[in-house]
């Protein structure tokens, strides 16, 4: 019965896509290797629909396009015709300036399908599809045309028609936030309304059943799926909404309360790109670069200002509570600024800064991040008056800004300023050209912007248009003053470090400070081995890995990291980031054998292999560091222990290189054990192989050096 179904099926998508031929136009297009393949069609009401075939088996059941809901008109969904449809190839190497690799292979066929509706006002819609070997991704385009200038959306409703009941790796579909756990679930028991928990400074809003996009899922015949989108610009962030019944999902955009739409654009102008990769090893997920494939090459030029770089910085010790970014205690309006009382815990002082840069120049670090630098943190958080709070060039009394960037020139080591805007998004506008000029005079490069609580102006949400434009805006102005922007509370990342390589960074996940405060015990075990196939297919990720003390029961007792120390390691290869923090307190990383590795460890890498891996189970990455040629590995797994064995058939053949392994000791375990590590060096060759033995929680982190005779 089941054979005969499946039969079937693969019967009828070889008639579907030898069928369009008898049409006029050309509506069909595979990928190069002709694995993947997608079918147009008009209904017979002229609604335009697709489906989507893996190996000749259908992946995407007939779904809807954008059935554009537009504000004072007619939607924009049926009555159409094909007016016309071209077809291209485009197959290009390019250059990546940092990254997961260097070269980029950018191979697709390109169908374009313009559509005009038959009646009426006689609206005009292109889609554009591209096929790649590892995915698709389509867009709207709306082209210049008489009866329509301007369009108000309300909502788009592009659908994706599952095959089945799949596994799928979710978020909720916060407008405000994506800093929430993944939840494991099949399809149909998606539930982001009950399961939403609840994130720091209350800025969550789920508005309904609906997940955040990259979203993971596998079917049940064992292949992988990731939908996302590429090249968010001028446009809202798509949620996708889930029908549980019929097994489908549909594009939900995020809105704003003071507009009561979700974009509002000029014509003509396209959308961004709705994507799905596709992989029949969860590893080939991570090693897709269709995301940032599928986004403009790069319109900044020379980026050669900016330098990958790991780095410290005065930010841990805030989330641990042991000092603070305020000088004085927090306080309304009218006693603000620097003359209160200090209370004498303040973190970024000229001294403590120095002691990180000191730390940095003997470690092979780069930079150092200090935070609490400016005035305004008595105000920050919790006031509703918060514009103006921040101006971003003045300094706290007790630190020396142009002291400390001139104790880290002589040593070697660049300052990351840090810009919490408390989005308060007009003040910080209006103090970009002032504060990125100040930036550019002290020959800083780099800054960790943030946006912590409710938007201001009120109404508007993280994710809306408003927002998508203010993040972008700041990384297009940034550029002019060779700044380089990683930030927090972010939108999120759909491939435009390839337009704008100086969007180096960001956060837009639970990152590792929730383990220093989050009320629900931080992020579980199987997080990472979640993120690796989810948040991280979007772009890097400013996870800031490499806390030691595990326990910091000196600090907070009720808060812990949930992995060993081994697997802390292992996250600085597993995660990809230009800029990958060492975030622990100097005292901890004094004396710690294990600190080797972090001054080992490249940031910039020749090629990414993934070894092994399952989605929310375990996953192994080698990187190959540019420069040197050396290979760094890591593997982390869940709160399962396991056991791995890895071929090094990756690495140049007649050379041998020195392997020193850091892994999870005896008895380790990510609660039980969690600082328990062996350090082990022997020599190996590309014949070799390496048995990994990960504990509950913990992970292996390996550098593998060429031994030059
Ligand atoms: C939240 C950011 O994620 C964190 O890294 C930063 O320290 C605080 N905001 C303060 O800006
Ligand atoms: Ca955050």
């Amino acid at each position: 019965m089941k054979n005969s179904l499946k039969l079937s099926i693969v019967l009828l998508s070889i008639v579907l896509f030898s069928c369009s031929k008898k049409s006029e136009w050309q509506t069909a297009i595979a990928s190069p290797d002709e694995n993947v393949k997608i079918e147009f069609k008009l209904t017979e009401n002229g609604k335009p629909t697709y489906l989507v075939a893996f190996k000749n088996k259908y992946i995407i059941k007939t779904s809807t396009f954008g059935s554009f809901d537009l504000k004072g008109m007619a939607s924009l969904n049926e009555n159409f015709e094909i007016i016309n449809a071209t077809s291209s190839n485009f197959n290009e190497v390019w250059e990546m300036p940092w990254g997961e690799q260097t070269e980029v292979e950018n191979n697709y066929n390109e169908l374009k399908i313009e559509l005009q509706e038959k009646a009426d006002l006689k609206r005009k819609l292109t889609i554009i599809f591209r096929v790649y070997d590892d995915g698709l991704g389509f867009r709207y385009e709306f082209p210049e045309q008489e009866n329509l200038s301007e369009v108000i959306i309300i909502d788009e409703n592009t659908q994706f028609k599952l095959t089945g009941n799949h596994m799928v790796w979710w978020s909720p579909g916060d407008w405000d936030i994506y800093e929430h756990l993944y939840n494991t679930s099949k399809f149909a028991e998606i539930d982001a309304l009950s399961k939403a928990n609840n994130p720091n400074l209350a800025q969550t809003y789920i508005p309904e059943n609906a997940v955040n996009t990259p979203v993971t899922m596998k079917t049940n015949e064992g292949l992988y799926l990731s939908f996302h989108e590429a090249s968010l610009v001028d446009y809202s962030d798509m949620t996708l909404k889930i029908d549980k019944e019929n097994l489908s999902m549909s594009s939900e955009l995020v809105g704003s309360e003071i507009t009561g739409y979700k974009v509002k654009r000029t014509v003509p102008f396209h959308t961004p790109w709705r994507t799905l990769q596709i992989a029949e090893k969860a590893g080939d997920l991570i090693e897709s670069l269709l995301i940032v494939n599928l986004n403009e090459p790069n319109k900044i030029g020379d980026v050669s200002w900016f330098k990958p770089t790991k780095y410290t910085g005065i930010w841990w010790e805030m989330h641990l509570g042991k000092s603070t970014w305020d000088m004085s205690a927090q306080q309304d309006m009218s006693s603000h600024t620097t003359q209160a009382k200090p209370h004498g815990k303040h973190g970024a002082t000229t001294e403590n800064a120095k002691a990180y840069i000191d730390f940095s120049a003997n470690n092979n670090i780069g930079a150092v991040l200090v935070e609490g630098w400016n005035t305004g943190w008595e105000h920050w958080i919790g006031f509703e008056d918060r514009e103006g709070v921040f101006d971003f060039v003045t300094p706290y009394s007790d630190y020396d800004l142009n002291e400390v960037v001139r104790y880290g020139k002589e040593k070697g080591v660049e300052i990351i300023t840090h810009h919490e805007t408390s989005a308060a998004t007009e003040t910080y506008e209006k103090q970009q050209d002032t504060a990125y000029a100040l930036m550019q005079s002290l020959g800083i490069h780099t800054v960790k912007t943030g946006y912590v609580g409710k938007i201001l102006p009120k109404g508007e949400y993280h994710h809306g248009q408003y927002m998508v434009n203010q993040y972008n805006n700041a990384v297009i102005k940034a550029a002019k003053y060779q700044v380089a922007i990683n930030a927090h509370e972010p939108i999120k990342d759909t491939g435009l470090r390839r337009t704008y390589p100086n969007t180096i960074s960001r956060e837009g996940l639970r990152g590792q400070e929730f383990n220093a405060w989050a009320s629900d015990g931080g992020n579980p075990p199987e997080h990472l081995p979640i993120i690796a196939f989810t948040r991280m297919v979007a772009g890097p990720i400013d996870y800031t890995p490499g806390i030691f003390d595990i326990k910091f029961d000196k600090w907070k007792k009720d808060n812990q990291v949930n992995t060993t120390i081994a697997q802390q390691l292992a996250l600085y290869v597993v995660i990809y980031s230009p800029i990958q923090m060492a975030a622990d307190l100097i005292e901890n990383y004094e004396r710690n054998p294990a600190l080797q590795f972090i001054k080992d460890v490249g940031v910039d890498w020749i090629q990414t292999k993934v070894l092994n891996g399952e989605v929310g189970d375990f996953v192994t990455i080698a990187r190959q560091e540019k420069g040197t040629e050396n290979w760094f590995i890591g593997s982390v797994t869940d709160e399962n222990a396991r056991n791995l064995t890895i071929s090094l058939d990756f690495l140049d053949p007649n050379i041998n290189y020195e392997a020193i392994i850091y892994k999870d000791g005896q008895n380790a375990h990510w609660d039980k054990n969690p600082t328990s590590l062996k350090i082990e060096k022997l020599i190996v060759t590309q014949l070799s192989k390496l048995n990994l033995e990960l504990a509950p929680g913990g992970g292996a982190a390996i550098s593998l050096k060429k031994i030059e005779y």
